[in-house]
């Protein structure tokens, strides 16, 4: 038996109004962004007063890229670009996105009777801490299974574990370009809710074939809803984070899981942002 939409809409709907809200105001002057990073490709000077303060990251990272491409190459591992990620990690929205994501599948977690929660692609485990505070705090009896494509990742994941003892966790390995490996297979009690942001973005949206190993997702990643493309996404192209177009990405979710739920699809009608970051979809 599946859950009606209205019934996954009627779940959500307070953090649905919250996240709206949130994302209205924040990104409101998301056209001011894309008009400068516009000068910025074409080679124009742009001050960082021009930019509003939501897209302030960005436009350090779009600089840097521009001008590593002019010195002749890309670095991930430059210490300025280090410093980009770790500031996004901590920036406003990251923090939002992050609470609202866990509350998200701590409110679906009941409603699908959920007894895996598979987190894809945990990286610094930014959002891996949101989701053990709140399953800590809430002394929720329920199986998390943290995984990510990087042994390094998932060894200092290991470690975090121990600073939450009441929580059933375990760590797998599980690059999202594949099946899901047959170790994590094995651990998983279904039902299963997988969550996941930013990853799809670094694999890509085929990987979304692999997350139906789940019955439900929660996914945090940004999808260009409307089709146009900025500046700023042909910048970003430059260093391989392609855009996630959601008319790709939409014939793969109705075949893995044919209900789906925009979080924050008033977004896109209010003030025209051209992205949805947090998706819910079910079988
Ligand atoms: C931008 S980080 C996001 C980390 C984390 N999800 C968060 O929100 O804080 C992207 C993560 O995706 C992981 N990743 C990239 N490609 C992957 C793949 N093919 N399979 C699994 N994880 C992958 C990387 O290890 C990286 O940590």
């Amino acid at each position: 038996m599946h859950l009606s939409e209205q019934s996954v809409r009627a779940a959500l709907s307070d953090l649905e109004a919250r996240y709206v809200a949130f994302m209205i105001d924040h990104f409101r002057n998301w056209r001011v962004w894309a008009d400068a990073s516009q000068r910025m490709a074409d080679g124009i000077p742009v001050l960082r007063e021009e930019i509003p303060e939501a897209f302030a990251i960005e436009y350090e990272f779009a600089k840097a890229v521009l001008e590593m491409e002019h010195q002749g190459g890309f670095n991930w591992n430059d210490p300025r670009l280090r410093k980009i990620f770790a500031a996004v990690a901590q920036g406003p929205f990251y923090t939002f996105w992050a609470d609202m994501i866990t509350e998200v599948v701590l409110r679906l977690t009941p409603l699908f009777n959920v007894k895996t929660l598979l987190e894809a692609g945990a990286g610094r485990a930014n959002l891996t801490v949101v989701m053990l505070e709140k399953l800590a705090a809430r002394a929720a009896d329920i199986l998390l299974v943290t995984t990510d494509a990087h042994p390094v990742v998932l060894d200092s994941i290991g470690k975090l574990r121990e600073q939450y003892p009441s929580i059933r966790q375990t760590t797998c390995l599980w690059d999202i370009t594949q099946k899901p490996p047959q170790p994590l297979l094995d651990i998983l009690q279904p039902p299963v809710l997988l969550y996941e942001r930013a990853t799809i973005t670094y694999a890509n949206w085929q990987a979304l074939n692999n997350f139906a190993v789940a019955d439900v997702v929660v996914l945090g990643d940004y999808f260009n809803y409307t089709g146009t493309l900025y500046a700023y996404d042909m910048i970003f192209e430059k260093i391989g984070v392609k855009p996630l177009l959601y008319q790709e990405v939409k014939p793969v979710l109705d075949a893995c899981f044919p209900y789906q739920y925009i979080m924050d699809a008033r977004v896109v009608e209010e003030i025209g942002l051209p992205n949805v970051t947090l998706t819910v979809a079910w079988r």
